[in-house]
């Protein structure tokens, strides 16, 4: 599939992306699930003024990992000026984006309180114009949008704002099917996703409640979209990108067992430690609880691990809720 300018996946196929999350889809977690089959990453949230200001910590998020590509930097602000010159000093880093991917999706009150995230869902002027800024900016490279089904259930304006951007410069959209007001609760309107797919000819993204390769096939059948947007469904389960892409093609998968899934979490959390240092270990505990789920004993590991001091302790009490699961029968769920 073709983004702007940029190959992503393979050709005839839909393509398989993980979502932005902040404070979870760092450099570690992107290169996990890359090694699953997502064939898209992009970075959190980064907020462009901030860039623009050269806060260090900001531009430390929009790192790319080695051999990241094709992947973007996702970036937040209103102000169509800053958005693009943040854009444009995101591709003079070491290791730049492919593609930039502007949020209009993010319901968090701090956020939308200064007008960004979704808030632009209800400016559609000046999305269009940070868009057409953006793109300018940087063109060749193409610049993406992340939007939601509209703020709210009686502003739904996904498909208007869709042809707005897309007009502007945009090529490509995701769209969360969900509005501001619901943020991540159920349900996901397939419907308004299927009507953006119809009413633009640039590849549009579906997301929202993809947890199986069921929930990802009845996106792609009720929606027609070019490509999936996976983000909670991967957490502690980053080969979900590998088990929709066998559905996809008609094979069996093998769901991962405790064994694979302890080491993947101590993967991940050596990672995180090399990458971040000290501070990786704290940050890795959300990611790792992520990993034991419903297994027996995981209520009282996880206490442990968000006590533990070291990443040695972390792996050790991973360890042994492995070995009391192994001699247990395995799984509570
Ligand atoms: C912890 C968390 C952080 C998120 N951060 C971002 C973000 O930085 N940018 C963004 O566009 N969406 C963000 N999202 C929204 C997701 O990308 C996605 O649209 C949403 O979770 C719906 O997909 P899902 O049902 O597969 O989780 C975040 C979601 C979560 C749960």
């Amino acid at each position: 599939m073709k983004i702007g300018n940029v190959t992503v996946g393979q050709d005839g196929r839909p393509i398989l992306m993980l979502a932005p999350m902040a404070g979870f889809s760092d450099l570690t977690f992107r290169g996990i699930c890359r090694q699953y089959g997502a064939e898209l990453t992009v970075t959190e949230m980064v907020s462009a003024k901030a860039l623009y200001f050269g806060d260090h910590k900001t531009a430390l998020l929009s790192r790319l990992g080695e051999g990241e590509h094709p992947a973007a930097v996702q970036l937040f602000g209103r102000e169509p000026k800053i958005m693009a010159y943040a854009a444009q000093k995101l591709l003079s880093a070491e290791n730049p984006p492919d593609i930039i991917d502007i949020n209009m999706g993010c319901p968090m009150p701090k956020i939308t309180k200064n007008g960004e995230g979704s808030a632009l869902m209800r400016e559609p002027g000046l999305a269009a114009e940070i868009v057409k800024e953006v793109a300018r900016a940087i063109a060749p490279l193409p610049v993406t949008v992340k939007i939601r089904s509209g703020w709210d259930e009686r502003s739904k304006n996904a498909v208007e704002l869709a042809k707005m951007l897309e007009a502007a410069g945009a090529a490509a959209i995701t769209v969360h099917g969900r509005t501001r007001e619901q943020l991540y609760a159920p349900p996901v309107d397939l419907d308004i996703i299927a009507e953006v797919v119809r009413a633009v000819s640039i590849p549009v993204i579906g997301n929202g409640g993809i947890n199986s390769s069921a929930d990802a096939i009845n996106m792609l059948i009720e929606t027609g979209c070019a490509g999936l947007a996976i983000a909670r469904g991967a957490m502690g389960r980053p080969w979900i990108f590998a088990e929709v892409r066998a559905a996809l093609e008609g094979k069996e998968f093998g769901e991962p067992n405790l064994r694979e899934r302890i080491q993947t979490a101590i993967a991940h959390l050596r990672a995180m430690c090399e990458d971040k240092g000290e501070r990786g270990v704290f940050e890795a505990r959300g990611a790792i609880t992520h990993y034991i789920k419903g297994m027996r004993g995981a209520a009282q590991a996880r206490d442990a691990i968000c006590r533990a001091g070291s990443a040695a302790e972390m792996e050790a009490i991973l360890l042994r809720l492995l070995d009391e699961s192994e001699r247990g029968d395995g799984y509570t769920d």
